[in-house]
């Protein structure tokens, strides 16, 4: 896959989403906060980025960093989190400030391996935080990317007999700027490559997508029979 397509394509059509950093900060060197990715990311876990930003405004300005919120009563929490669904999502959130402050010195582990010893971060959770916080050159693979990676492969089998090799495929692509590459294919699984149409003129990897050459996208990936 050509992830300097992808990255050319993210440079002009980047969604502004509150959790990034604006192009500008970031030519002038500013990172993403690990604090902010992890926050977005659980709230993003089963809940649309639309319904998302409205909670994630609310939680960073009442608790702005991890200190604030492994101090704040889990009851106020769990409060704010109403709407989110899943609370146990909420009280994993509030152990999981706890432990950055008490074990790390409210300082996020820098690798996938390390932030996957944190309560309630799991492979995809670790994977995503290290990439875009840190460009750690590592596959970040949910539910989008298996539609987009069905398609770009013609995967012939259902996803989930397949997990592997759309795991090493994307693995193998991901370029240095790890998480704006991550974050790209998110955007454009949601925006270009999405579950119903897909707006294969407008896409960066059309040149190289198997099923848009064979026709129609749209039949990946394949359901399973059961
Ligand atoms: N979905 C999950 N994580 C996301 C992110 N960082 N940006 C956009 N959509 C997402």
């Amino acid at each position: 896959m050509d992830a300097t397509a992808v990255l050319a394509w993210y440079d002009r059509h980047a969604r502004d989403l509150p959790w990034r950093v604006s192009p500008a900060d970031r030519a002038a060197g500013v990172r993403p906060d690990p604090y902010r990715v992890w926050l977005s990311e659980v709230m993003l876990q089963q809940t649309t980025v639309a319904a998302v930003k409205k909670f994630f405004l609310r939680f960073t300005s009442l608790w702005p960093t991890v200190f604030d919120l492994a101090a704040a009563p889990l009851d106020s929490v769990l409060k704010e989190w109403a709407g989110l669904g899943y609370y146990a999502r909420a009280r994993n959130l509030h152990a999981c400030a706890e432990a950055v402050v008490r074990d790390h010195g409210g300082v996020f582990p820098q690798t996938s391996a390390g932030l996957q010893t944190l309560p309630g971060v799991g492979a995809y959770t670790s994977a995503a935080i290290a990439a875009i916080c840190f460009d750690e050159k590592i596959a970040v693979l949910d539910g989008n990317l298996d539609r987009v990676l069905a398609r770009y492969y013609a995967l012939p089998v259902p996803v989930r007999e397949a997990k592997d090799e759309l795991r090493a495929a994307l693995q193998a692509s991901v370029p240095q700027r790890a998480g704006d590459f991550a974050q790209a294919m998110m955007d454009l699984g949601a925006t270009i490559c999405a579950p119903r149409t897909a707006l294969c003129m407008l896409c960066p990897i059309q040149r190289g997508c198997i099923a848009t050459e064979a026709g129609d996208p749209t039949v990946y990936p394949i359901k399973p029979t059961k």
